[in-house]
């Protein structure tokens, strides 16, 4: 195991009529508020209400900015740091999942930031000031409500750059399960993949002695693939809901890496190249891209795959190779996708070979990426093709 710190200063509310506690998140009456959502879901589903009634009971002041995109772009986040500016805001509320989130995070430190906000999310400046976030979570994906992380698509140059910054953690946020059961099969599903793939990709470590992470990344992997076909059969089940939602913000605070290397990220990666030119959502790029990394690895080194094939798939390795066991777990990472529904190849996005380098170029928005196996062009480009 190696030296950690672990801090995280993020308090969760977590549980059904938590919404309460944003009374006393406000602290004094008559702040500023900046209600930052998506396209309108929390509008449809009494999301929206439940949170008004609160900060109407304390006196705020709410400034309202819907419409944040799914992969939220770099000109919403422009038009929320005016919004700030312009109404003097105290807090920034996020009511959302990833995406509304993530802006939020970018907004709350673009405030303070007298050059244009991208030089922070591509890291060529530092945030030294950020205004108080605090989030209400509507979908069990990212972990976002819980880590310092935010990834921001700038449309003009097909980029998606994820970035992060002891400043972006949320104050506070408040987990109800409840406000997740009018999430969509689809979106559940790709929630489920997202949150199942952070796990993954810190499973795929070098570090050596560290059995009590991972077997917390186990118990959260067998959790979730107990709870999902479950919750799948009745998606208004309230306790699959709580578990799933729970296992989410888990799967990415910062507990999981405690002790290792932080693990392998290329999927994510590659993921938001796939995003970043043809806009598709995180998780269903994540299914397709993630098995065949792992299939592209397990030729060099299946340690760890078979210790995962062993461990969380039960798959049984007497008189086997150690490639051979780590295709079998590979394989039952696939049937277990597949069985949510989850997709398995680019063209179901509609996407084939034609913007394939630039697909590789996109993926490359760090100057190395992968450390279990370090990529290069040709890796990506072989991933990509094994995705097709
Ligand atoms: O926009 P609305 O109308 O709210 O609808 C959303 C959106 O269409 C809908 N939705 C959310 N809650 C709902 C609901 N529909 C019905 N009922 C509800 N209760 O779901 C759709 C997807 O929402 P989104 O926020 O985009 O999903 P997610 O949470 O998966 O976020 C994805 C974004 O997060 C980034 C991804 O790249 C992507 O941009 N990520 C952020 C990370 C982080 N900050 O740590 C890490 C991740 O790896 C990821 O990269
Ligand atoms: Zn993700």
């Amino acid at each position: 195991m190696q030296s950690f710190i672990q801090f995280n200063p993020t308090r969760l509310w977590f549980g059904v009529g938590q919404i309460k506690q944003l009374q006393q998140e406000l602290g004094n009456t008559g702040k500023r508020v900046l209600l930052v959502y998506g396209g309108g879901s929390i509008r449809r589903n009494g999301v929206y209400d439940a949170v008004m009634k609160q900060l109407l009971d304390r006196q705020a002041i709410v400034v309202e900015m819907s419409g944040v995109e799914p992969n939220p772009r770099l000109t919403t986040v422009k038009k929320g740091i005016e919004l700030c500016r312009v109404n003097q805001i105290d807090l920034i509320l996020a009511v959302g999942g990833g995406s509304v989130i993530d802006c939020a995070k970018a907004i709350s430190i673009g405030v303070y930031y007298d050059g244009d906000v991208w030089d922070i999310i591509t890291r060529k400046a530092e945030p030294q000031e950020a205004l108080p976030l605090g989030t209400v979570l509507t979908i069990a994906a990212t972990g976002s409500e819980m880590n310092n992380i935010s990834v921001i698509t700038n449309w003009d140059r097909n980029e998606k750059r994820g970035w992060s910054s002891p400043l972006a953690y949320p104050a506070f946020s408040i987990l109800d399960p409840a406000y997740t059961t009018t999430v969509p099969l689809d979106q559940t599903v790709y929630g489920i993949v997202d949150m199942m793939s952070h796990v993954l990709e810190q499973y795929f470590h070098r570090t050596e002695h560290t059995p009590m992470m991972d077997r917390f990344m186990e118990a959260v992997l067998l959790t979730v693939m107990e709870a999902a076909p479950k919750l799948l059969s009745n998606l208004e089940d309230i306790e699959h809901r709580a578990t799933i939602m729970y296992a989410g913000t888990t799967a990415f605070n910062g507990l999981l890496s405690c002790g290792t290397d932080g693990g392998d990220w290329a999927s994510h990666q590659i993921e938001h190249g796939l995003s970043a030119v043809y806009d598709i959502p995180h998780g269903g790029g994540l299914a397709i891209v993630f098995p065949n990394w792992m299939m592209h690895c397990a030729e060099d080194d299946p340690s760890r795959m078979k210790k995962l094939a062993i461990s969380v798939f039960g798959i049984d390795a007497t008189g086997k190779t150690d490639h051979e066991v780590a295709l079998e777990g590979i394989q039952a990472l696939r049937q277990f996708w597949d069985s949510l529904g989850a997709p398995s190849q680019l063209g179901y996005y509609g996407i084939d070979d034609q913007r394939i380098e630039e697909l590789v170029h996109k993926s490359f928005m760090k100057s190395t990426i992968g450390q279990y196996k370090v990529m290069t062009r040709d890796t990506v480009r072989d991933i990509l093709i094994r995705s097709l």
